[in-house]
Protein backbone atom coordinates (compact mmCIF):
# COMPACT_ATOMS: atom_id res chain seq x y z
CA UNK A 1 0.00 0.00 0.00
CA UNK A 2 1.69 3.63 -0.83
CA UNK A 3 2.06 6.06 1.88
CA UNK A 4 -0.87 8.89 1.46
CA UNK A 5 -1.47 12.15 3.15
CA UNK A 6 -4.83 12.20 4.84
CA UNK A 7 -6.52 15.64 5.81
CA UNK A 8 -9.59 15.90 8.08
CA UNK A 9 -10.83 19.79 8.22
CA UNK A 10 -14.06 20.77 9.67
CA UNK A 11 -16.24 22.49 12.23
CA UNK A 12 -15.84 22.16 15.74
CA UNK A 13 -16.62 18.80 17.49
CA UNK A 14 -17.37 17.20 14.63
CA UNK A 15 -15.30 13.93 15.79
CA UNK A 16 -12.20 14.87 13.52
CA UNK A 17 -9.82 14.00 16.30
CA UNK A 18 -11.65 10.67 16.85
CA UNK A 19 -11.74 9.58 13.21
CA UNK A 20 -8.56 10.76 12.55
CA UNK A 21 -6.58 8.87 15.71
CA UNK A 22 -8.67 5.75 14.94
CA UNK A 23 -7.47 5.79 10.96
CA UNK A 24 -3.67 6.31 12.28
CA UNK A 25 -4.04 3.64 14.30
CA UNK A 26 -5.45 1.42 12.35
CA UNK A 27 -2.89 2.58 8.98
CA UNK A 28 0.01 3.12 11.22
CA UNK A 29 0.03 6.80 10.62
CA UNK A 30 1.40 9.54 12.52
CA UNK A 31 -1.68 11.42 13.80
CA UNK A 32 -1.59 15.07 14.48
CA UNK A 33 -4.36 17.18 16.05
CA UNK A 34 -3.45 20.96 14.84
CA UNK A 35 -6.32 22.21 16.97
CA UNK A 36 -3.56 21.14 19.45
CA UNK A 37 -1.26 23.79 18.09
CA UNK A 38 -3.35 26.44 18.06
CA UNK A 39 -4.69 25.88 22.22
CA UNK A 40 -1.42 25.78 23.45
CA UNK A 41 -0.20 29.34 21.65
CA UNK A 42 -3.80 30.46 23.50
CA UNK A 43 -2.64 29.27 26.64
CA UNK A 44 0.75 30.43 26.23
CA UNK A 45 -1.26 33.75 25.75
CA UNK A 46 -3.01 33.41 28.77
CA UNK A 47 -0.62 32.39 30.88
CA UNK A 48 1.75 35.59 29.82
CA UNK A 49 -1.22 37.92 30.34
CA UNK A 50 -1.93 38.58 26.75
CA UNK A 51 -5.02 37.68 26.46
CA UNK A 52 -8.33 37.74 28.77
CA UNK A 53 -11.93 38.38 28.85
CA UNK A 54 -11.81 41.54 26.56
CA UNK A 55 -8.34 42.18 26.00
CA UNK A 56 -5.53 40.81 23.61
CA UNK A 57 -2.49 42.14 23.32
CA UNK A 58 -1.65 40.64 19.86
CA UNK A 59 1.46 42.03 19.26
CA UNK A 60 3.71 40.95 22.35
CA UNK A 61 2.01 36.94 21.55
CA UNK A 62 3.66 38.42 17.71
CA UNK A 63 6.61 39.36 19.52
CA UNK A 64 6.99 36.29 21.49
CA UNK A 65 6.75 33.21 19.06
CA UNK A 66 9.99 32.99 18.35
CA UNK A 67 9.91 32.03 22.12
CA UNK A 68 7.32 29.52 21.36
CA UNK A 69 8.37 25.67 21.09
CA UNK A 70 5.24 23.13 19.96
CA UNK A 71 5.84 19.56 20.16
CA UNK A 72 4.15 16.58 20.23
CA UNK A 73 5.23 13.17 22.00
CA UNK A 74 3.74 9.84 22.17
CA UNK A 75 2.34 8.75 25.76
CA UNK A 76 2.52 4.83 24.65
CA UNK A 77 -0.14 4.08 27.65
CA UNK A 78 -2.71 6.54 25.97
CA UNK A 79 -1.91 5.33 22.71
CA UNK A 80 -1.78 9.38 21.53
CA UNK A 81 0.48 12.35 20.98
CA UNK A 82 0.31 14.76 23.76
CA UNK A 83 1.08 18.13 23.17
CA UNK A 84 4.15 19.68 24.97
CA UNK A 85 4.83 23.78 25.41
CA UNK A 86 8.26 24.54 26.01
CA UNK A 87 8.86 21.13 27.31
CA UNK A 88 6.03 20.91 29.82
CA UNK A 89 2.71 18.59 28.97
CA UNK A 90 -0.27 20.99 28.40
CA UNK A 91 -2.49 18.30 27.22
CA UNK A 92 -5.14 19.10 29.85
CA UNK A 93 -4.40 22.79 30.30
CA UNK A 94 -5.46 23.19 26.77
CA UNK A 95 -8.49 21.19 26.85
CA UNK A 96 -10.25 24.01 29.28
CA UNK A 97 -13.62 25.95 28.07
CA UNK A 98 -11.24 29.30 28.81
CA UNK A 99 -8.90 28.10 26.20
CA UNK A 100 -11.79 27.04 23.87
CA UNK A 101 -13.42 30.49 24.59
CA UNK A 102 -10.30 32.43 22.84
CA UNK A 103 -8.28 29.93 20.88
CA UNK A 104 -10.45 31.33 17.71
CA UNK A 105 -9.03 35.02 18.00
CA UNK A 106 -5.16 33.68 18.34
CA UNK A 107 -6.14 31.58 15.25
CA UNK A 108 -7.00 34.52 13.34
CA UNK A 109 -3.10 36.30 13.43
CA UNK A 110 -1.59 35.30 10.38
CA UNK A 111 1.99 35.40 12.07
CA UNK A 112 1.02 32.55 14.36
CA UNK A 113 -0.35 30.55 11.46
CA UNK A 114 2.61 31.12 9.26
CA UNK A 115 4.44 29.30 12.30
CA UNK A 116 2.06 27.07 13.03
CA UNK A 117 1.44 25.95 9.30
CA UNK A 118 5.33 25.41 8.21
CA UNK A 119 5.92 23.14 11.21
CA UNK A 120 2.74 21.26 9.99
CA UNK A 121 4.29 21.15 6.67
CA UNK A 122 7.11 19.84 8.02
CA UNK A 123 5.48 17.01 10.14
CA UNK A 124 4.13 15.84 6.63
CA UNK A 125 7.39 15.56 4.75
CA UNK A 126 7.24 12.22 4.42
CA UNK A 127 3.77 11.46 4.06
CA UNK A 128 1.98 8.65 5.69
CA UNK A 129 -0.02 11.04 8.49
CA UNK A 130 -3.38 11.85 9.42
CA UNK A 131 -3.38 15.52 10.04
CA UNK A 132 -7.04 17.28 11.14
CA UNK A 133 -7.92 21.12 11.66
CA UNK A 134 -9.29 24.01 9.90
CA UNK A 135 -6.85 24.47 6.82
CA UNK A 136 -5.23 20.82 5.97
CA UNK A 137 -6.84 20.81 2.72
CA UNK A 138 -7.06 23.64 2.03
CA UNK A 139 -3.27 25.48 3.17
CA UNK A 140 -1.24 22.82 4.33
CA UNK A 141 -1.22 19.73 2.29
CA UNK A 142 -3.64 21.29 -0.60
CA UNK A 143 -1.97 17.93 -2.90
CA UNK A 144 -3.09 15.54 -0.19
CA UNK A 145 -4.52 12.16 -1.63
CA UNK A 146 -7.67 12.27 0.73
CA UNK A 147 -9.56 15.41 2.03
CA UNK A 148 -12.41 14.75 4.28
CA UNK A 149 -14.69 17.61 5.24
CA UNK A 150 -16.69 16.77 8.38
CA UNK A 151 -19.89 18.39 9.48
CA UNK A 152 -22.70 17.98 12.05
CA UNK A 153 -25.66 20.45 13.33
CA UNK A 154 -24.45 22.64 15.76
CA UNK A 155 -26.70 20.75 18.74
CA UNK A 156 -25.15 17.47 18.17
CA UNK A 157 -21.94 18.94 18.46
CA UNK A 158 -22.40 20.93 21.06
CA UNK A 159 -23.64 17.69 22.96
CA UNK A 160 -20.60 16.07 22.34
CA UNK A 161 -18.19 18.30 23.59
CA UNK A 162 -20.44 18.73 26.44
CA UNK A 163 -19.99 15.07 27.35
CA UNK A 164 -16.55 15.16 26.70
CA UNK A 165 -16.07 17.59 29.31
CA UNK A 166 -18.37 16.77 31.61
CA UNK A 167 -16.46 13.28 31.59
CA UNK A 168 -13.29 15.07 32.40
CA UNK A 169 -15.25 16.88 35.62
CA UNK A 170 -15.84 20.24 33.93
CA UNK A 171 -19.36 21.05 34.70
CA UNK A 172 -19.81 23.48 31.80
CA UNK A 173 -23.34 24.46 31.14
CA UNK A 174 -25.12 23.13 27.53
CA UNK A 175 -26.10 26.51 26.73
CA UNK A 176 -22.31 27.73 27.31
CA UNK A 177 -20.73 25.03 25.31
CA UNK A 178 -23.43 26.06 22.53
CA UNK A 179 -22.48 29.24 22.89
CA UNK A 180 -18.71 28.39 21.96
CA UNK A 181 -19.44 26.03 19.19
CA UNK A 182 -21.44 28.49 17.26
CA UNK A 183 -18.93 31.44 18.12
CA UNK A 184 -15.87 29.22 17.32
CA UNK A 185 -17.85 28.70 13.73
CA UNK A 186 -18.19 31.82 13.22
CA UNK A 187 -15.05 33.07 14.03
CA UNK A 188 -13.21 30.02 12.10
CA UNK A 189 -15.26 30.69 8.66
CA UNK A 190 -15.31 34.89 8.56
CA UNK A 191 -11.43 35.22 9.25
CA UNK A 192 -9.47 36.83 6.37
CA UNK A 193 -6.49 34.25 6.39
CA UNK A 194 -7.35 30.88 6.24
CA UNK A 195 -10.75 30.53 6.98
CA UNK A 196 -12.50 27.12 7.14
CA UNK A 197 -14.00 26.28 3.92
CA UNK A 198 -14.24 22.97 2.30
CA UNK A 199 -11.70 22.32 -0.66
CA UNK A 200 -12.98 21.66 -3.90
CA UNK A 201 -12.17 18.02 -4.16
CA UNK A 202 -12.92 17.25 -0.48
CA UNK A 203 -15.51 14.79 0.75
CA UNK A 204 -18.35 15.90 2.93
CA UNK A 205 -19.42 14.22 5.56
CA UNK A 206 -22.29 14.96 7.50
CA UNK A 207 -22.03 12.37 10.97
CA UNK A 208 -24.81 13.50 12.82
CA UNK A 209 -26.76 10.31 12.33
CA UNK A 210 -23.29 8.33 11.92
CA UNK A 211 -21.71 5.78 14.18
CA UNK A 212 -18.06 6.48 14.85
CA UNK A 213 -17.52 2.53 13.12
CA UNK A 214 -19.84 3.56 9.81
CA UNK A 215 -17.85 6.88 9.67
CA UNK A 216 -14.66 5.26 9.99
CA UNK A 217 -15.57 2.08 7.36
CA UNK A 218 -16.80 4.92 4.88
CA UNK A 219 -13.05 6.16 5.11
CA UNK A 220 -11.35 3.41 5.22
CA UNK A 221 -12.67 2.32 2.05
CA UNK A 222 -11.63 5.82 0.04
CA UNK A 223 -8.43 5.40 1.59
CA UNK A 224 -8.44 1.79 0.05
CA UNK A 225 -9.40 2.85 -3.63
CA UNK A 226 -6.72 5.05 -3.08
CA UNK A 227 -3.92 3.92 -1.51
O1 LIG B 1 -9.77 21.38 16.57
P1 LIG B 1 -9.99 22.26 17.76
O2 LIG B 1 -11.44 22.50 18.05
O3 LIG B 1 -9.23 21.84 18.96
O4 LIG B 1 -9.37 23.66 17.31
C1 LIG B 1 -9.41 24.79 18.14
C2 LIG B 1 -9.42 26.05 17.32
O5 LIG B 1 -8.15 26.23 16.68
C3 LIG B 1 -10.44 26.13 16.19
O6 LIG B 1 -11.71 26.59 16.62
C4 LIG B 1 -9.78 27.13 15.24
O7 LIG B 1 -10.05 28.45 15.66
C5 LIG B 1 -8.30 26.87 15.43
N1 LIG B 1 -7.72 26.05 14.38
C6 LIG B 1 -7.38 26.64 13.18
N2 LIG B 1 -6.75 25.93 12.22
C7 LIG B 1 -6.46 24.62 12.40
C8 LIG B 1 -6.83 23.98 13.61
C9 LIG B 1 -7.48 24.71 14.58
O8 LIG B 1 -7.64 27.82 12.98
N3 LIG B 1 -5.82 23.96 11.44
Amino acid sequence: MKKITIAIDGYSSTGKSTLAKQLAKYLGYVYVDTGAMYRAITFFAMQNGYIAVDFFDKQSLIDSLSFINLQFKFNADLGFAEMYLNDVNVETEIRTIEVSNFVSKVAEVSQVRAKLVEQQKQMGKDKAIVMDGRDIGTVVFPNAELKIFMTASPETRAERRFDELQSKGQNVPYEAVLKNVQERDYIDTHREDSPLVKAADAIEIDNSHLSREEQFNAVLELVHDIA
